[in-house]
């Protein structure tokens, strides 16, 4: 099983097209860019849908989530928990795996996203439950899932180290734990000038809670107590228009307000981005890290 490979990203060519006109309009607010923490308090929760659908549909999103699926194992008969399910596109997955005889129960913060993944899930008779539960306090009796999962999640928490010691508690011994989470600063983009580039790369890490959790996750589970802690890198490729809006425009505001490039060289940057983009030749990239642990049988 941990020697799956994992598949390619595809082919290099942007997936999506949109005309230049969005580039120069789309300001984002702050509310957009890290709205993930309160989704349910912002003024857009239809846009957060529309990201987790974007990026749901990249061959690398995909990759790395079907590859998440075979680390837990998930077998028929398993009791499952997704904490941060958003629409529950990856519930439904696991659901599939678990039955007949399984169940998986996806919880998420936001009322918006269980109302979504709950109207997405009528009708399709899997054994999945949604509910409304915020990551740090999981309302389950201890021991009560074979296994917990969480996909871009923790970036958002307050308390990251808190959620995990949570799917730990609710997880029976022996059972397995797996949290997928990207590190910004790993964040490519293939494009001059560097010193600009590397400038609004790092505006962007800088701008999330936190944004180098990916390579933090490992420790967590080795100070939560995990066992055979399984580290897999997995990479995505960011060329959904919502990402490169979000990594360009929104960024580049953000920089320029910093004081870091003036107003003509955020224009120029955003000018190069939009030009490789539409040529097709735009390669922008972000890793994170699969991480899986066991619980250990006498805890
Ligand atoms: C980037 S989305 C990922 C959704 C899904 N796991 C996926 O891979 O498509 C992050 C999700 O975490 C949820 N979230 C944020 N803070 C939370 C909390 N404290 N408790 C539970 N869910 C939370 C958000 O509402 C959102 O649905």
């Amino acid at each position: 099983m941990f020697n799956l490979p994992m598949p390619s990203m595809g082919t290099f060519q942007p997936s999506l097209t949109f005309p230049a006109s969005v580039w120069y309009s789309c300001h984002m607010d702050t509310h957009k860019l890290f709205g993930f923490t309160n989704v349910d308090g912002t003024n857009d929760p239809d846009y957060f849908i529309r990201f987790l659908d974007e990026a749901s549909a990249e061959e690398s999103f995909q990759a790395y989530k079907h590859y998440s699926f075979a680390l837990l194992d998930l077998q028929p008969g398993q009791h499952v928990l997704e904490v941060g399910c958003g629409t529950g596109a990856d519930a439904q997955m696991m659901a599939q795996r678990v039955a007949p005889g399984g169940r998986v129960v996806a919880v998420d913060g936001s009322r918006h996203m269980i109302a979504v993944a709950q109207q997405r899930a009528a009708g399709c008779s899997l054994p999945l439950e949604f509910q409304v539960a915020d990551a740090h306090r999981l309302p389950f009796a201890d021991d009560s899932f074979d296994a917990s999962r969480a996909d871009r999640i923790f970036m958002h928490l307050e308390s990251p180290a808190q959620a995990l010691s949570e799917m730990q508690r609710v997880t029976r011994p022996g059972g397995r734990v797996l949290v997928y989470e990207v590190d910004f600063e790993t964040l490519t983009l293939d494009l001059p000038p560097r010193e600009h580039t590397r400038k609004v790369l790092h505006t962007w890490c800088d701008s999330f809670r936190n944004g180098w959790l990916g390579r933090h996750v490992p420790a967590l589970f080795r100070e939560a107590g995990l066992e055979d802690v399984r580290i897999t890198p997995a990479t995505l490729w960011l060329r959904y228009p919502v990402a490169i809006q979000m990594i360009g425009p929104a960024t580049v505001e953000r920089a320029c307000a910093a004081g870091l490039l003036t107003p003509d060289e955020g224009a120029d940057w955003l000018q190069r981005l939009h030009q490789r983009y539409v040529a097709g030749l735009l390669f922008c990239t972000l890793t994170g890290f699969l991480v899986l642990g066991r619980k250990p049988e006498n805890s």
